[in-house]
């Protein structure tokens, strides 16, 4: 029953590429809303919002999610964002009932912005003050990934290793 696995978090807290090591280390498949939304969309991130805006965005992020979620023996890492839009969040909430293992990634907002600062791939950090948008961003959301996680682990010091071993030894306590 609960074979799922669900990567919540903010920008830059390492949730695709810890969510790809721990899926190969289970023998589960991997997706990701992001490039999810980028493939049934032909566009990348910063275009559709360039384009169309965030809320566009976030319809597009809902559906694909709508479309993840049910894969059994998956590792799934969302966007950032995703706990803004209601639906969304009603959708992630409702999925710990039917298996659905929920691990939010956090790091400090220095490390965030030593991380994303120099890509332009986040729409939302393209202003004047990024570090203070990070700052507010997170205050924003933390209650949200707070109230659906089971487990959290700080990124800002770990390598991905050991952030695998610690989420997999969660699961397979059986404690969620
Ligand atoms: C966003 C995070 C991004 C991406 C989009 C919006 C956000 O995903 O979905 O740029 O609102 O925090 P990552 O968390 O994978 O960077």
């Amino acid at each position: 029953m609960h074979n799922r696995i669900v990567l919540i978090g903010f920008m830059g807290t390492g949730k695709t590429i810890i969510g790809r090591q721990l899926a190969r280390q289970l023998g589960w498949s991997f997706a990701d809303t992001d490039w999810e939304v980028e493939r049934s969309s032909g566009l990348t991130i910063p275009a559709i919002f360039h384009q169309y805006g965030e809320h566009y965005f976030r319809e597009c992020e809902r559906n694909v999610l709508a479309q993840l979620l049910p894969q059994s023996h998956q590792v799934l890492a969302t966007g950032g964002g995703i706990v803004t839009d209601l639906e969304s969040y009603r959708m992630l909430q409702e999925s710990k009932e039917s298996g659905v293992t929920i691990i939010w990634l956090t790091a400090r907002p220095e490390v965030i912005y030593q991380r994303v600062a120099c890509t332009p791939t986040r729409p939302l950090l393209q202003v004047p003050d990024p570090l203070a948008e990070i700052i507010r961003l997170m205050q924003a959301r933390h209650q949200l990934y707070a109230a659906l996680a089971d487990y959290v682990v700080d990124t800002s010091e770990q390598s991905v290793n050991t952030v695998v071993q610690s989420i997999d030894r969660f699961w397979k306590s059986g404690e969620w």
